[in-house]
C-alpha cells in the first residue's frame, strides 16, 4: 500500500502485514488421521507392539473429511495439506484401486468447493505393505515404483492440484527407521543403508518432479524439509561444534542442496550426481524445535554425536508435552537460510502438542512473529500451514500428543474448535499480525 493511501478500518501500518494471496491453513497426513489403513507397513509395525498404541480408527477423517473441511473453511483457511495413502490407491503391485483413486478425487473436490488450495503430499512415511515386504525404500527399483505411482496420481489429479510435496521429512524417516530403529523397518545404527535410502528418495524425487511437470507444467513441486535448530552442548568445545556442523549439514541441508545442485554430497564419503539439478519449485519447511548436540567421536556415528537436550539442558526454555524445546528463533534462522535457494518458501508444518491451548496460541503467535520478520527482511514466504488441523496419531507416541487446532474426542469422534484456532482465524481474516 502507498504510504499516503488511507488505511482500511481496523488496520494500521505498525502491524506486520502478510503478502496478498498468502496461503493460510493446516496440514495432516493420511495415516495419522484417516483410520484403518490396514494395508500399510505402519499398520503392521503397530500390530507388532513396538509403539505406544495402534492407530485404529484414528480421527476417522477418511469418512469425515467434508465436515472437517467445513470447520477449516469456517476458520478462514485458504489452503490445506494432506497426504495420499499409497496403500489405498495401489493395493497390489501395479493394481490401482478405483475406490482408492475416487476417494482422493472426492477429497480434492471437497477442498476446491470450499475455496481451499490443496497441497498434496505423495509420500508421508507410509508404504503399501506389498512393497515394504519386498524391501520398500531399500528395494533397488524403489524409484521406479514411486515414479509409476506418481505418474498415475499426476494423471488422476493433475487438473485439481498445483502444489505437491513428494516426500515428507526424508531425513527424519531415515533417522527413525535406520538409525534409531523406532519406526519401520526398525534398523539401528545402519548408516550405509540409511544413506542408500536417502539416495533412493533423492532419485525418486527427481523422477517425480518430471512426471508432475509433464502432466502440469505450472506444478509447484518440493519436499517437506524438517529443519531442526542445533546448538553445541558446550559451545567452547571444538568437537561439539564440529558435531553441530556435521548434523547441520546431514539433517538440515544435504537433501535440499542435492536437489538444488543436482549432486548428493557427503564429504569424505560420497559424491554422486543426480539425473537432474534444480528440481525444487519452492521449499517446503517443517519447523518445530532445537536440539543440543554432544560429540562422541570422529567416525560417522560419533561425528553426528548424541542429542543431550534433556540430559544437560532440560532447564533451558519451555518445552512442549513431548519434551521438545519451544525455540521460535530457530524458525527465522531456517527461513533465512533456505532463502538462499531463491525459491518461494511454504511453511508446510509448524505446531506443538499440548493440552493447554493457551500454550498453542503463544507458540503460534511467537512463530508467526518470526515469520513476519523474515518476510519483512525479504524472505519470500508464500504460506503457513499449521500442524495440525486435527488431533491425530503421533506415530510411536500414539494419541496423547494433542497437535490439533481442532480437538478430537476419540471415544465419540466429536470435534471441538480450540480457542487457538479462532485466534489464528482472526490473524487470517486481517492477514496481519
Ligand atoms: C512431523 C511429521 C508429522 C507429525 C509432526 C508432529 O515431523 O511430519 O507427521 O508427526 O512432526
Amino acid at each position: 500500500m502507498d504510504a499516503h493511501e488511507p488505511e482500511a478500518p481496523g488496520t494500521h501500518t505498525s502491524n506486520f502485514r502478510f503478502p496478498a494471496g498468502f496461503l493460510w491453513g493446516a496440514a495432516t497426513s493420511s495415516h495419522q488421521v484417516e483410520g484403518s489403513n490396514e494395508n500399510s507397513d505402519w499398520w503392521a509395525w503397530e500390530q507388532s507392539g513396538r509403539v505406544t498404541e495402534p492407530s485404529g480408527a484414528a480421527a476417522d477423517h477418511f469418512h469425515r473429511f467434508r465436515e472437517d473441511f467445513d470447520l477449516a473453511r469456517a476458520l478462514g483457511h485458504t489452503a490445506h495439506r494432506f497426504s495420499l495413502e499409497w496403500s489405498r490407491i495401489e493395493t497390489a503391485d501395479g493394481e490401482f484401486s478405483a475406490d482408492g483413486l475416487a476417494h482422493y478425487r472426492d477429497v480434492l473436490e471437497a477442498l476446491r468447493a470450499r475455496g481451499m488450495e490443496p497441497v498434496v503430499t505423495i509420500f508421508h512415511y507410509t508404504l503399501p505393505l506389498w512393497l515394504a515386504e519386498r524391501g520398500g525404500l531399500e528395494h533397488p527399483q524403489f524409484e521406479r515404483y514411486f515414479e509409476r505411482f506418481v505418474e498415475r496420481v499426476a494423471r488422476e489429479y493433475g487438473d485439481l492440484v498445483r502444489w505437491w510435496v513428494t516426500f515428507n521429512e526424508p531425513v527424519v524417516q531415515v533417522f527413525k527407521g535406520w538409525i534409531l530403529g523406532q519406526w519401520p523397518p526398525g534398523r539401528m545404527q545402519d548408516f550405509p543403508a540409511g544413506l542408500r535410502v536417502l539416495r533412493a528418495m533423492l532419485r525418486a524425487h527427481v523422477r517425480a518432479y518430471y512426471a508432475l511437470h509433464a502432466r502440469r507444467p505450472d506444478a509447484m513441486v518440493s519436499v517437506a524439509k524438517h529443519a531442526l535448530a542445533l546448538t553445541p552442548c558446550n559451545p567452547r568445545n571444538r568437537l561439539d561444534r564440529l558435531s553441530v556442523r556435521a548434523r547441520e549439514y546431514l539433517f538440515n541441508h544435504l537433501f535440499l542442496d542435492a536437489l538444488h545442485s543436482g549432486a548428493m554430497r557427503v564429504p569424505g564419503l560420497l559424491w554422486e550426481r543426480l539425473p537432474r539439478a534444480r528440481t525444487l519449485d519452492y521449499v517446503g519447511l517443517n519447523y518445530y524445535t532445537r536440539d543440543f548436540v554432544q560429540n562422541t567421536g570422529l567416525s560417522l556415528p560419533g561425528l553426528v554425536g548424541n542429542v543431550c537436550t534433556l540430559e544437560h539442558h532440560g532447564h533451558i526454555g519451555k518445552r512442549n508435552e513431548l519434551g521438545w524445546e519451544i525455540y521460535p528463533e530457530g524458525f527465522a534462522h531456517f527461513l533465512r537460510a533456505y532463502a538462499r535457494y531463491r525459491r518461494p518458501i511454504l511453511v508446510t508444518e509448524n505446531g506443538l502438542p499440548t493440552n493447554r491451548d493457551d500454550d498453542r496460541w503463544t507458540f503460534t503467535f511467537l512463530h508467526l512473529w518470526q515469520l513476519a520478520r523474515a518476510i519483512n527482511e525479504g524472505v519470500p514466504v508464500v504460506g503457513y500451514l499449521h500442524w495440525s488441523l486435527l488431533d491425530n496419531y503421533e506415530w510411536a507416541d500414539g494419541f496423547k500428543a494433542r497437535f490439533g487446532l481442532i480437538a478430537v474426542d476419540y471415544a465419540t469422534q466429536a470435534r471441538t474448535i480450540r480457542e487457538s484456532a479462532r485466534k489464528l482465524a482472526e490473524v487470517i481474516r486481517r492477514n496481519e499480525l
